[in-house]
């Protein structure tokens, strides 16, 4: 269950759910300060100018708010913005077709950025530097290549981790915007305002002690206001209030801190198997049945900037908060 709730994949539903809570402009946007003030300059110099935003790319732990950002960046433009994704472009003729389709100044929001294979990622290259693609016209064996010009176009990429990407890719990014876990304070004032739209009862208490379980992500902070307001129906009278939010939180095994099974498996693994570490992430992913990637881009960040787990040279360790808040002195 708990495992189902952190898990990055996006089941259609809960796309649709997401998507309804999210703000639409800059100034309904909660958190994420530095990146806010960043956008609001460059957006607003576009606008004067009548050009196209330079190219965005957001990095950081998902459920942050990258996919709303670029939706923003659209929004406040006054253009559209197609979304795809680094798996979903296969051939390097499905991104020439996305961006033969673009409209003056419109906002092309690639999500995983990074798993962009290296074909179609050439072909980003004179896109984003020259608005222009480069067909190779291979009848009459000439191999000769042709240039398109393209309109100017923004492209927002986002990623887990702006170390994933390759330098020239990197490199051509205008802006680059690392986002936050949030603070308990903005996530109580998301899972509020969240609660306002859905027509759900909360109170301020209930709201605060949600947002301390939610790991720094408003994705989460909204999964969890579903699964809550159920609890509080069922169980309670429908109001979620600071015991209610506890009780149904600890239903669904996610701790004071916002750790779920996953994360308290990893962390007594890594003390009952490794004796606390270093332990390298391939051998620990091993012995958990999980991802190593999903471990580093997922579970760690959070552990890490909790204090539950350090990074060495050698590996991970397991933390002295980590052993006293699983009890196992
Ligand atoms: N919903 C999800 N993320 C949000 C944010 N940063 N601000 C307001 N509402 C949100």
């Amino acid at each position: 269950m708990a495992r189902r709730i952190l898990n990055t994949g996006k089941a259609e539903e809960d796309r649709r759910f997401e998507s309804s809570l999210r703000p639409q402009l800059l100034k309904d946007y909660i958190g994420q300060q530095k990146a806010k003030n960043t956008l609001q300059i460059y957006i607003e110099a576009a606008k004067q100018r009548k050009e196209s935003l330079d190219h965005v790319l957001f990095y950081g732990p998902p459920g942050l708010g990258k996919t709303t950002l670029a939706g923003i960046i659209a929004n406040e433009l006054g253009v559209k913005m197609k979304v795809t994704s680094g798996p979903a472009i296969e051939r390097p003729i499905d991104l020439v077709k996305v961006l033969i389709n673009l409209a003056p100044n419109d906002v092309l929001f690639i999500d995983e950025i990074h798993r962009l294979n290296r074909q179609v990622e050439e072909v980003l290259y004179p896109a984003m530097e020259d608005f222009a693609v480069d067909i190779v016209q291979r009848e009459g064996g000439s191999g000769a290549s042709r240039r398109i010009p393209l309109p100017r176009f923004t492209l927002v990429g986002a990623t887990t981790r702006a170390g994933l990407l390759t330098a020239p890719l990197r490199d051509r990014f205008g802006v680059i915007s690392h986002l936050e876990f949030y603070t308990e304070e903005e996530l109580r004032t998301i899972i509020q305002r969240s609660a306002d739209v859905l027509g759900i009862e909360i109170d301020e208490n209930g709201a605060l002690e949600m947002a301390r379980r939610s790991r720094g992500t408003p994705r989460l902070a909204n999964r969890f206001l579903k699964r809550v307001r159920d609890y509080a129906q069922v169980k309670y009278n429908g109001v979620i209030t600071r015991e209610v939010a506890a009780e149904a939180l600890d239903f669904l095994e996610v701790d004071r801190y916002g750790l779920d099974a996953t994360d308290r498996l990893l962390l007594t693994t890594m003390l009952d198997k490794f004796s606390g570490g270093p332990v390298g992430l391939d051998t620990l992913a091993a012995a958990i049945g999980e991802d190593s990637g999903t471990i580093e881009d997922v579970y760690e960040p959070y552990l890490i900037k909790n204090g539950f787990i350090n990074r060495t040279p050698k590996g991970r360790i397991v933390t002295q908060l980590a052993i006293s808040h699983l009890g196992l002195e």
